[in-house]
């Protein structure tokens, strides 16, 4: 068996990702462009966003995570 990770699983987990950060936070505005800010900044504002969005701790998780692979600085 194939035990890379970095191929359909990640893509998978990063279209989960994606669909979560549009459904959650695209709502009160628009979904911003993951690349408009760094992801330290990313960081701060998810702190802030994850209660006006009543994420769960996982969905913090995953949509920090999928902002932050696509952020400014990457
Ligand atoms: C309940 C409504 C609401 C939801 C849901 C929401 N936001 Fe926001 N968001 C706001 C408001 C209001 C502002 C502008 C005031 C502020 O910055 O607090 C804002 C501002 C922002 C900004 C601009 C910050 C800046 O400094 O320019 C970003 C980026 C952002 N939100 C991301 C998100 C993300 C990511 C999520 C999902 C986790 C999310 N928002 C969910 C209400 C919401």
């Amino acid at each position: 068996m194939d035990k890379r990770l970095l191929t359909s699983d990640f893509k998978k987990s990063v279209a989960y990702a994606e669909n979560l950060y549009y459904e959650r936070c695209g709502t009160c505005h628009r979904a911003y462009d993951p690349r408009n800010y760094s992801s330290e900044k990313w960081m701060a504002i998810m702190e802030s966003m994850k209660f006006q969005a009543g994420l769960t701790s996982l969905e913090n998780m995953q949509i920090s995570r999928f902002v932050s692979l696509f952020a400014a600085d990457k």
